[in-house]
């Protein structure tokens, strides 16, 4: 074999051996099998050799281009095995492990109980309806016979605006003035939402859910009022209650009445309701003469408490989730 040759072979070998790269290693092979590779070159010196030169050369050649391409392949193997063993190795997943697991979200107690208030009084013909929670004082006050300066006005601690022109709405009283505006009897609603007041204990936080009822048709009275509360009251409870409608004072009914229901040993307040005045009905343009109602209020969070058996009310706006998951 030619001296250049030789070299130039166990050069090759000696780089072959050594490479670590795939990507170097391809470019040996190029450099020296590929079309203008060097060993291709030798190749085609070939043709302008005497005949018996040729067919010495042409064997060394040959062999030589067999063992390198040998080599080559061989090493691209051990590099291609060495690569994938690396990548195995570093996407290892330990399928033993124990999952990290997934929670499953609950609505709040809140949430739960305004739905269940509205799936009953919707079973009993009752429509949900909304308003907003800015009011001006004639929706939240003067429609519902509250003129300005009444000492009704006392019993509601009011948020209003810095220019005193609007407020948050102290109860969703004013959601019966707007429908009622609205619509001509009958007219049986409910409005579950918001309110605010400037109060803040055991009991009270500034802003608490209630649902209002209204119900105004003619020959709409208190004998009414009572058998559709209590049926509210026994299908939310689950239970025959015991109920007690106690006299009380709100501007916007006559009678007015608190009802009570019997919890263990006490008598607790539920809600607030009566006959709508007349002059309630007179401010959004309804007849008294020929149309009479009946309104009802109730704090949602109180209900919330009885039902799930929650002493604190601030609970159910901390956001704490040892509270929350417990309503899953
Ligand atoms: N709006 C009253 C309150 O917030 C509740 C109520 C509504 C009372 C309707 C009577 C009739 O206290």
């Amino acid at each position: 074999m030619s001296n250049d040759l030789e070299e130039l072979s166990s050069k090759a070998a000696t780089e072959i051996e050594g490479a670590t790269d795939p990507r170097v290693l391809e470019q040996m092979r190029v450099d020296l099998l590929g079309k203008k590779g060097r060993v291709t070159e030798l190749l085609k010196q070939l043709g302008g050799m005497a005949p018996d030169q040729r067919k010495a050369f042409g064997e060394q050649v040959n062999r030589v281009k067999e063992t390198l391409s040998a080599a080559l392949e061989r090493k691209a193997q051990q590099l291609g095995d060495a690569e994938l063993a690396r990548k195995l190795a570093s996407e290892t997943i330990d399928v033993t492990l124990p999952g990290r697991g997934e929670d499953v979200g609950a609505l709040h107690p809140v949430t739960r109980t305004i739905r269940r208030i509205e799936r009953i009084f919707n079973s009993m013909g009752f429509e949900s309806v909304q308003g907003p929670e800015i009011e001006d004082d004639w929706h939240n006050f003067q429609a519902l016979n509250i003129p300005e300066s009444h000492p009704a006005r006392a019993m509601q601690d009011t948020f209003y605006a810095l220019d005193g022109s609007r407020l948050l709405r102290t109860h969703t009283s004013p959601v019966q003035i707007r429908t009622m505006k609205q619509r001509k009897p009958p007219i049986r609603i409910i409005c579950p939402g918001r309110v605010y007041r400037v109060d803040f204990d055991r009991t009270h936080s500034p802003m608490f859910h209630q649902v209002e009822g209204l119900y105004v048709a003619e020959n709409v009275g208190l004998a009414d009022l009572k058998h559709d509360l209590m049926r509210f009251l026994s299908l939310f409870f689950e239970r025959d209650a015991e109920v007690l409608f106690r006299p009380s004072y709100f501007p916007f009914v006559e009678p007015g009445a608190d009802v009570h229901m019997r919890w263990g040993d006490r008598w607790l307040e539920l809600l607030g309701c009566g006959v709508v005045h007349p002059n309630v009905l007179s401010a959004v343009g309804i007849d008294p003469e020929r149309y009479t109602g009946y309104a009802f209020g109730m704090g949602v969070e109180r209900l919330a408490m009885l039902r799930y058996g929650v002493d604190d009310l601030r609970l159910f706006f901390n956001n704490d989730l040892r509270f929350l998951e417990q309503f899953r």
